[in-house]
């Protein structure tokens, strides 16, 4: 059985002393979280901070990007070694605001996604989904599915307790737009079903695939009880300690 894991994308917000204090504020209440996997994801300069605003509770920390690679002249860039060094446990790779503001190319995220995933320390979060004229143009499946093969190529079977895909439809993401309970079921089953095709059904089965766009705590428990949707990445809605407890109530209400 899969199990539910939501994470809070926090992008470029907070001061420092609103992080910690957000932090500090979903540990308070972990002991609501139930089963389901909660993961908060800060601006680098934060990371220090709330992983200590966080200690001793449930709560992972993630990154919200890595550069592939070691070290060296790669100015303003964060490399694995670094989030190792800091307690991280997962990175974010290609989020719709890195392939479509940054420009980050599939090849670029494929090189991250095997660097994280090169230290047994990290995971890594492979973010896909479609533009709206894409959806319109009905190729939300075929944008899909090459997202995955590129931003996946090379990775061994055996990773996939450390691999998380999120499908965050682009037009859906802080517009206050979201896909409906089936658009994003339908999008999810065939994410698993490309998977187990590129990799093995083993895989396909125990991989985790949170949906993204517009969740809150109005809409998560819909979204969660799809059978394939194992979890949420939160922007808007996990810059706030009850909005986003309430999506994570809500998923621990859904048990998978
Ligand atoms: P949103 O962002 O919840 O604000 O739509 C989701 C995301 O970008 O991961």
């Amino acid at each position: 059985m899969r199990k539910i894991f939501i994470a809070g994308n926090w992008k470029m917000n907070l001061t420092k002393s609103e992080a910690i204090a957000l932090a500090s504020g979903l540990a308070a209440k972990s002991s609501s979280f139930g089963n389901v996997e909660v993961g908060v994801i800060p601006a680098f300069v934060h990371i220090d901070a709330v992983s200590a605003a966080v200690k001793g509770s449930p709560i992972s920390v993630g990154a919200q990007d890595v550069y592939f690679e070691k070290n060296g002249a790669f100015t303003g860039e964060i490399s694995t070694d670094m989030l190792v060094d800091l307690g991280v446990q997962y990175a974010l790779v290609g989020h719709s605001e890195r392939r479509h503001i940054l420009k980050e190319s599939d090849e670029l995220l494929n090189k991250k996604v095997l660097a994280l995933l090169a230290r047994k320390e990290l995971g890594a979060l492979l973010c896909v989904g479609e533009l709206l004229e894409e959806r319109k143009a009905e190729k939300t499946f075929a944008v899909i599915e090459h997202q995955l093969k590129t931003g996946l190529a090379g990775v061994d079977a055996s990773h996939v307790d450390r691999l998380v895909i999120a499908y965050e439809p682009v037009w859906a993401i802080g517009t206050g737009l979201t896909a409906s309970p089936q658009q994003a079921q339908d999008a999810h089953a065939f994410t698993r079903a490309t998977l187990a095709k590129m990799f093995n059904p083993d895989f396909a089965n125990k991989i985790q695939i949170q949906y993204g766009g517009s969740v809150k705590a109005s809409n998560a428990g819909e979204l969660l009880s799809q059978p394939d949707v194992d979890g949420a990445l939160v922007g808007g809605a996990s810059l706030k300690v009850d909005e986003f407890v309430g999506i994570i109530t809500a998923g621990a209400a859904t048990k998978k």
